[in-house]
């Protein structure tokens, strides 16, 4: 399906983010590793958190759904059960890194298979330190999905310090340390999102910038209520319209506000954009605030690679406001962001290429030469099946002197189903 998008002359109202898409995926997960009864509250209807749904159905685990609200009965860490069908990721990366560690923890032999988006996405990040656990894998190349995943000895505890900083990395390893009887250790030195420590209560001990997590079987997977927090990530493209929209004035009720997840509020802060930021409340483990985004006259900025893992998944929209803020922005240190949905530092280039923007696309990298009183021209998108690639497009159009249009823009559902009617929304 191809969207098209109408210049908007402003930009105004209210858009409650849809549920947070790291905090579903877990909350199944941690629900169903709990022996008894969790609700759900604002459950994602998104397509990514589904298919962490779906593949612990398969699993044995009843989950049913009301609406919004899903209800697990959970078997506890001994009660999953070996599949009959392969566990289908679909689109995620989150569910098949996490649930690899969960699979490979509990000794059950299964097989994950993912689309063709995630089947070009390396595991071998994954497959490395659960080998050293003690599982066994058959991967296509060696590296790639479908994953084949055995366990036969029992769980080795492993003493692990990340060479990157990702949170599915750290948490499919802490995942299948959950199952061990002497502690696994997982040692960070730049943070990424916390939502596997904080909803497990995870023990960490911290040391200036080295946070060093433990899982083992002592840690009880407690019962809670989950009430998922709006999605900061998916925010992001509503503060980033109102900061660069010469008409607007976005109100984001019930956001979610982990520190690990908005650097790029700092940012938007940093470059000098008119947000206001009501007083935080806390949403179960995890604080929520209402934010409000007018206006603003951006200033550029520099991304260096300590402050990336903290605003990934908002990259391609920062890349978006640096055409806006006045004079030279850089990210540097994000070559990450070539191993994600797709290359989103080619599908980021190959926009504000089409948009008629002066930039520099690096290898880890983008330098963007701004200016407030860039038109983007009126352009058909590609969106690689990327969801944040069709949302960043769908908001730079915006801005543009033409009607513009994204391929593929579908695709938004794997993350944020209600999109182009709440981009619809705030135009009229
Ligand atoms: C996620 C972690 C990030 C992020 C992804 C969701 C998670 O990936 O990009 O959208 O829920 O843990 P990495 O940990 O691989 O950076």
């Amino acid at each position: 399906m191809n969207r098209e998008i109408v210049p908007a002359t402003e930009l105004k109202g209210t858009i409650t983010p849809p549920p947070d898409k790291s905090i579903s995926h877990r909350s199944v997960m941690f629900a169903s590793l709990h022996e008894g009864v969790s609700t759900i509250k604002n459950f994602s209807a998104a397509a990514d958190p589904h298919s962490t749904i779906s593949c612990f159905r398969s699993l044995g685990v009843e989950i049913e759904e009301q609406g919004s609200t899903i209800t697990v009965h959970g078997v506890g860490r001994d009660g999953l059960e070996e599949p009959e069908e392969d566990l289908d990721c679909g689109n995620s990366g989150t569910t098949m890194r996490l649930l690899s560690g969960i699979v490979a923890g509990a000794g059950i032999s299964c097989t994950l298979v993912g689309d063709e988006s995630l089947s070009a996405r390396t595991m071998r990040r994954i497959i490395d330190p659960l080998e050293k656990m003690g599982a066994e894998f058959e991967a296509r190349q060696g590296d790639y999905a479908p994953l084949k995943i055995t366990r036969p000895g029992s769980l080795i505890p492993l003493r692990f310090d990340l060479p990157i900083p990702s949170a599915q990395l750290k948490s499919c390893v802490l995942l299948a340390g959950l199952f061990g009887n002497v502690p696994t250790r997982v040692i960070e030195t730049v943070q990424s999102r916390d939502h596997t420590e904080r909803l497990l209560k995870l023990g960490i001990q911290s040391d200036g910038n080295t946070r060093i997590i433990s899982s083992s079987r002592e840690d009880d997977i407690l019962e809670q209520s989950y009430n998922i927090p709006g999605d900061f990530s998916a925010a992001a493209f509503w503060l980033a319209a109102g900061a660069i929209h010469g008409n607007a004035e976005i109100h984001l009720p019930d956001t979610g506000m982990n520190p690990t997840r908005t650097a790029f509020l700092d940012i938007l802060q940093e470059m000098g954009a008119n947000l206001t930021i009501g007083e935080q409340r806390q949403e179960g483990a995890e604080p929520v605030a209402d934010i409000t985004i007018s206006t603003s006259k951006l200033k550029p900025i520099d991304i260096t690679p300590e402050r990336v893992p903290n605003c990934i998944d908002e990259l391609p929209i920062l890349a978006v406001t640096m055409l806006f803020a006045d004079g030279v922005s850089r990210i540097s240190g994000a070559e990450e962001l070539r191993h994600k949905e797709t290359d989103r530092l080619m599908a980021v280039a190959e926009m504000l290429e089409k948009a008629g923007a002066e930039f520099t696309e690096y290898k880890d990298g983008l330098e963007i030469h701004g200016n407030p009183d860039f038109i983007p021209e009126p352009a058909t998108y590609n969106s690689y099946h990327d969801h944040r690639i069709a949302m960043s497009a769908g908001v730079l159009s915006l801005l543009a002197d033409g009607t513009s249009s994204v391929k593929g823009a579908v695709c938004t559902a794997i993350s944020y189903p209600s999109f182009w009617d709440d981009l619809q929304l705030l135009t009229n």
